[in-house]
Formats: structure tokens, C-alpha cells, sequence
């Protein structure tokens, strides 16, 4: 009897039937996983555009600099709308749907684009950060429900990471064209890395049109007719096939086993279902909720976003004489050839291992680029060694906790309550990257805290 009290190590339970992954299938995951190049450009253009001497003019009111109080605040809001539209999202994609609340979150994203491109002042700029944010928060928690609901089990985990790396290309595109545009005279300088962003959203959202609906929301609400053909079409396998028979079967008792198991109100499990349980038991709710906000805190907590957003700021008071745009440049370039090293680690040596490594070789990189910097700061060949540990460090997040942070929050938690758990997870890790988008050039900057590269002590 498929779920008689087991709970499998996954989260997904008892899904153990599933038909040949076919190519389709395959492409169909690969295009879900494009909504990181989203999310991903749009959190790092921002970096090169605050290091850009004619947006310091225009935005910094003809100072050569912009304060760190707007600074950290046009850098940071984006991350109050995420966290926001992340935490209703959840609710959205129960009731209409992983694929309309996508859509829904691209179109919310180009009005906020549209008001960035036409802002010349901090105040705009601001508020269309905020709007765009929104969006953001919609697609990065329900592209993570989707693909982990739509993607074969076998390789749940590798079309994840998928997703974070089609996440690291994002900020590597922004880092290219802002490189690209930095010297321009006009407002193109910036207008031009705020633009396309359009790009992205309408080729996630024309192209999720004509993918299907998760079967998992159709088994929610009991439509199991569009669940077969939703199922028929992610499987790239004719819904007669006995393949697709079984494996609904599986997910249809899987669902009606959760709804049983686990405390629920209808359709809608009452949030108060994400803290259920004992703390002592490893399959509680509440023990799968903290898990997935804890570790995307712990992901944000890691401080990578510190050199996403401003690094080129930060390699411009380290004054190496090389060009700080470039060498922000090289660590987007690091992060994205790092990342499909974990295709392949995290179905070979599972989610824990890959983290705890990661972790490890995180804080030995950073604490020799404080000790560095305390010791020896300002001379040119410790600066020079002081990047190559930050770059050592990003390829240790990238080939760990930036891709495995998203697996397990997307198999962690059983139906009756993913949707909110992914959604809450999600919105932990817009929260946290808001406080250190808000703090770090606070604590860095030589007007402030100028702790310089004893941030990385912290
Ligand atoms: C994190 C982002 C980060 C990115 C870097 C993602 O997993 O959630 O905050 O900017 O990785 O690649």
C-alpha cells in the first residue's frame, strides 16, 4: 500500500514509479530552469550600474558618490518586494495554478522594470526595485515548486541545480553588459542593463504558456482527468501508457495518505500547518519548515551576495589597479563554471555531505581574506592573494549551498503544506539577502563601519 506510513527520505514519498525520462521531458525542465537567469541577472545587475560613474552623478545628486544609506537601500528593497511576493505565493500557486502565478509574477516584474528604466532619481528607482521585486518573489519560489513537482525523481536534484546555474549565468549576463555599458556618457549606461531584463521576462512568461500545469496541483484539486494529460505531457509519454497510469496512481495515494497524515483545512492547510509537530521528530512540519528557512538563511548568512552586489564597489576601495568592473566580471564567471560541478555531487554524495564540505571550505576562504586583510591590507600582491581566496570561496557556494540550499527546500516538505514551505523558505533567503544587501555597505564603506576586508571575519 503506497504511503502506509512511510515517510521517505525525500519528502516526495512514495513517487517510485515514473516512466523513461525521454528528451522532452528533459527540455521541458531545462526551459522552467531559464526563470534563474531571471531572477539571477536581475539581482546582479545592480552591482556594476552602483560602480558606474555617470549613474554616481545623476543618482548621487553631482557628488562623486552615492551615500551608503542609498546605497544599501536601492540595493536591498529589491529584496523587500521578493521576500514579500515570495510569501504570498505560495497561496497564489494553490489556487491558480505553479504556472499562472509564474506568469502573473513576470508580468509584475515588467511593470517594475518599466519604472527602473525610466527612473533618473533614487526615489523611482526605488520603487521600481520594489515592484520588480515582487515579481522576482513569485518566480523564484514557484519556479523551485514547479520544476521539483514536474521533474522525474531520478533527476530532481541535477534539474534543480540547473535552475541555480541558469541562476549564476543570470548574474553573469548583468556583469557582462554592465561591463559593456559602463563608460557610456548617457543615461544608456544604465537604462540599457535595466532593459533587458524585458527580455527575460517575457520569454519565461510567453514560454510558460504552452508548458503544462504541475499534476500534482490538478491532484490537489481533485481533477485527476487533467492531471493524466498534465502528467502524459511532462513525461513525453502517451497518457494510455502504463507508465503514467502508475505513476498517478502513485502520487494520487501519495496526496490522499499526506492529507490523512498531516493536519489539514481543505484544499487550503492553514498555515499554522508549517509549525506543527514536535521539534524531536525528524518528519514533523515544524521541523521541515525550520529546516528549509534555516538553511536558506544559512545560504544568505554565507554573505555571497555581499560580492554579487558589491564587489565592484569593494574592488574599488581595495584599489589593485585592475579594473574592478572586470574582476567582478571573473567572480560571476567562477560562480557559473562551479555550478554543474553539483549536477553530478548531489545525486552522487546526497544534499548533507555537499553542505557541511561547502560550509567548510566557505569560512576557511574568508577567514584567510579578514586575516589578510587585517595583516598585511593594502599591499598590492596580498590584495591580489586576498581575491583569489574570494574566488576560491565562491566556487565552494557555487558547487554547494547556492544549488543544494534549492534542492532540499524543494523535497523537503510533503504536499499538503509545500506550497507554503517553499514559499516561507524562499522568502527566508529574500529576507536575509535583504540584510545583508542593507548592512554590508555599511560595515564596509570608509565613511561607516570601514571594516574593509574584516567583513569577512563576520
Ligand atoms: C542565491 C542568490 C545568489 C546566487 C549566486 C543563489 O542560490 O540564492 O542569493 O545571488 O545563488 O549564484
Amino acid at each position: 500500500m503506497p504511503g502506509a506510513g512511510v515517510v521517505l527520505s525525500d519528502g516526495f514519498n512514495v513517487d517510485r514509479i515514473e516512466a523513461p525520462v525521454t528528451f522532452k521531458a528533459y527540455i521541458l525542465c531545462a526551459f522552467a530552469a531559464f526563470g534563474g537567469i531571471f531572477f539571477g541577472y536581475d539581482s546582479g545587475y545592480i552591482n556594476g550600474i552602483m560602480g558606474m560613474k555617470y549613474f554616481i552623478q545623476e543618482f548621487g545628486n553631482g557628488s562623486a558618490t552615492i551615500s551608503s544609506s542609498t546605497k544599501s537601500l536601492i540595493v536591498s528593497i529589491l529584496s523587500v518586494g521578493t521576500f514579500l511576493g515570495a510569501l504570498v505565493a505560495g497561496d497564489l500557486a494553490d489556487s491558480i495554478g505553479r504556472r499562472t502565478t509564474i506568469i502573473l509574477g513576470c508580468a509584475i516584474f515588467c511593470v517594475g522594470a518599466a519604472l527602473q528604466c525610466a527612473s533618473a532619481a533614487p526615489k523611482m528607482l526605488i520603487g521600481g526595485r520594489f515592484v520588480a521585486g515582487i515579481g522576482v518573489g513569485f518566480v523564484s519560489a514557484i519556479i523551485i515548486l514547479y520544476m521539483s513537482e514536474v521533474a522525474p525523481r531520478k533527476v530532481r536534484g541535477a534539474i534543480v541545480s540547473a535552475y541555480q546555474f541558469c541562476v549564476t549565468i543570470g548574474i553573469m549576463l548583468a556583469s557582462v553588459v554592465t561591463y559593456g555599458t559602463q563608460n557610456y556618457t548617457t543615461s544608456a549606461s544604465y537604462r540599457v542593463p535595466i532593459g533587458i531584463q524585458f527580455a527575460w521576462a517575457l520569454i519565461l512568461g510567453v514560454g510558460l504558456f504552452f508548458l503544462p500545469e504541475s499534476p500534482r496541483y490538478h491532484v490537489r484539486h481533485g481533477d485527476l482527468e487533467k492531471a493524466s494529460h498534465a502528467l502524459s505531457r511532462v513525461r513525453g509519454t502517451p497518457e494510455t501508457s502504463s507508465y503514467i497510469k502508475e505513476e498517478l496512481a502513485e502520487i494520487v495515494a501519495n496526496h490522499e495518505y499526506e492529507m490523512q497524515a498531516v493536519p489539514h483545512t481543505g484544499y487550503f492547510s492553514s498555515w499554522t500547518n508549517c509549525f506543527k509537530g514536535s521539534i524531536r521528530k525528524p518528519d514533523s512540519n515544524l521541523r521541515r519548515t525550520i529546516l528549509g528557512t534555516s538553511l536558506q538563511m544559512m545560504q544568505q548568512a554565507t554573505g555571497v551576495n555581499f560580492i554579487f552586489y558589491y564587489s565592484t564597489s569593494f574592488f574599488q576601495l581595495l584599489n589593485l589597479g585592475v579594473d574592478p568592473f572586470l574582476l567582478s566580471l571573473i567572480t560571476t564567471l567562477i560562480n557559473v563554471l562551479s555550478t554543474p560541478i553539483s549536477f553530478w555531487t548531489v545525486e552522487r554524495f546526497g544534499r548533507r555531505p555537499l553542505l557541511i564540505w561547502g560550509a567548510l571550505g566557505m569560512v576557511v576562504c574568508q577567514y584567510l581574506v579578514a586575516i589578510l586583510g587585517t595583516v598585511a591590507g593594502g599591499d598590492k600582491t596580498v590584495v591580489k592573494a586576498e581575491i583569489a581566496f574570494v574566488c576560491i570561496y565562491i566556487f565552494f557556494f557555487a558547487s554547494t549551498w547556492g544549488p543544494a540550499a534549492w534542492v532540499v527546500i524543494g523535497e523537503v516538505f510533503n504536499l499538503p503544506m509545500r506550497s507554503r514551505g517553499v514559499a516561507l523558505s524562499t522568502s527566508s533567503n529574500w529576507l536575509f539577502n535583504f540584510i545583508v544587501a542593507l548592512i554590508t555597505p555599511q560595515m564596509v564603506d570608509p565613511d561607516k563601519g570601514n571594516l574593509r576586508e574584516k567583513v569577512f571575519f563576520v
